[in-house]
């Protein structure tokens, strides 16, 4: 055997040894709220991120074979090579007035969009980004990659985000920038969005915000926290998933025209990286029609409804429960804690991943529990049971 294949042994022995080994599960159905995994297993779902129940929509899968039968399967090329079509440009258009932004730009994934979008803003010489503790690990990366210096503010503080953009002004900063995520994708809370966005005006910073868990649940027709807050204008930088509550797959950006072209020229992750197919486009074109019309609040409405019963039964269970998003985390501890609380659930038929470090922070191990539109009482209440008996 090779060198690689002895590091791969003694790398997957210490992360099983710490209890922090990860594996792929199979699933044998299409998403949804009720899945099935081979052998036949059946479980309720409380794992994805879903969140309206689109991701096997049957308009947007009959769009998506109708569009691949017109554009084809692949893009064949980066944006900029051979690989723009006319979806592309009319997602994006979509994409600005849905959020009412001056105009959009599409990546690949919400991954390669933060990776991309700092460093183009942002880069070694004098930049500050200031970046919240809980940041997803996708904006950590394009931190990392920006190559500017950074400072983590403790989680969702304005008063710490505040020192932190005076101390980068008087070290002589050329350019600061703040990194948020507007819904915290292991927590579910909320970002302090208003004091942010009014603390980067004042301190003139650039703000960045990830909308991926906010996208479709949150805001007027589902347009995200910056929309529900009135702050559109206020927010340099929207950055929206298609791969979550839009139920498909690739990534966007929303900002003024000038932001979109730097982006066009300068994200490395458009510029080196095959663009995102045009039937998939077409298809998320479909599904952002949906989610931001009647079925889209109906969804929303149903959604609201289970995450109150949600969080009003985890109350009377002592457990704390915001009930601000779908999202609900139970903080346990120890990996070992978190594998446990998950096989248990799993045994009476519901499957919630166990989420451990480095994902969350170590100690902080848990079950997320993430709610869909597809959920009925039912699923709700049996989930409840069973974190009664956990
Ligand atoms: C907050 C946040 N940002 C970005 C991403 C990455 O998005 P994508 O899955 O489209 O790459 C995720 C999740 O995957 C996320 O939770």
């Amino acid at each position: 055997m090779g060198i690689a294949d002895r590091i791969a042994r003694e790398e997957l022995s210490a992360l099983e040894a710490q209890g922090l080994l990860r594996s792929l599960e199979t699933q044998t159905s299409a998403p949804g709220a009720e899945i099935a995994l081979p052998g036949g297993e059946r479980l309720i779902n409380f794992s994805s991120n879903d969140y309206l129940g689109l991701a096997a929509h049957p308009a947007v899968g009959e769009a998506l074979s109708r569009a691949a039968a017109r554009w084809g399967s692949g893009a064949s090329a980066s944006r900029l090579v051979c690989g723009d079509f006319v979806p592309h440009h009319e997602l994006e258009n979509a994409l600005a007035r849905f959020e009412s932004g001056e105009a959009a730009v599409l990546f690949g994934s919400g991954y390669a969009a933060n990776c991309g979008l700092l460093p183009a803003f942002v880069g070694r010489d004098q930049d500050v980004i200031l970046s919240d503790a809980l940041n997803h690990a996708s904006l950590v990366d394009g931190c990392r990659l920006s190559r500017a210096r950074v400072e983590v503010y403790s989680h969702c503080d304005p008063e710490a985000l505040a020192d932190s953009l005076r101390r980068a002004r008087v070290s002589g900063a050329r350019r600061i920038l703040v990194a948020t995520d507007t819904v915290f994708s292991m927590d579910g809370d909320v970002a302090p969005l208003r004091e942010i966005a009014a603390l980067c005006e004042r301190e003139g910073a650039i703000l960045a915000v990830d909308e991926a868990h906010a996208t479709g649940v949150l805001g007027p027709r589902g347009a995200g926290l910056a929309a529900e807050l009135g702050l559109e204008s206020s927010v340099d930088l929207r950055m929206g998933t298609l791969s979550k509550a839009v139920g498909v797959f690739g990534a966007y950006v929303v900002c003024s025209r000038a932001c979109r072209e730097l982006l066009v020229n300068r994200a490395r992750s458009l510029v080196f990286s095959t663009a995102l197919p045009p039937a998939i486009a077409e298809a998320a074109l479909v599904a952002l029609a949906l989610l931001s019309g009647a079925e889209g609040e109906a969804r929303r409405a149903r959604l609201r409804r289970s995450i109150d019963r949600l969080a009003s039964g985890m109350r009377k269970l002592g457990l704390s429960a915001s009930g601000a998003t779908p999202i609900f985390p139970v903080v346990l501890g120890a990996p070992e804690e978190a594998l446990r609380a998950a096989a248990m659930l799993r045994a009476k038929g519901l499957y919630v991943r166990p989420i451990r470090p480095p994902t969350v922070p170590a100690g902080s191990s848990r079950l997320r529990i993430a709610l869909s539109a597809a959920h009925d009482d039912e699923h709700i209440d049996r989930l409840l049971a069973a974190l009664r008996e956990l």
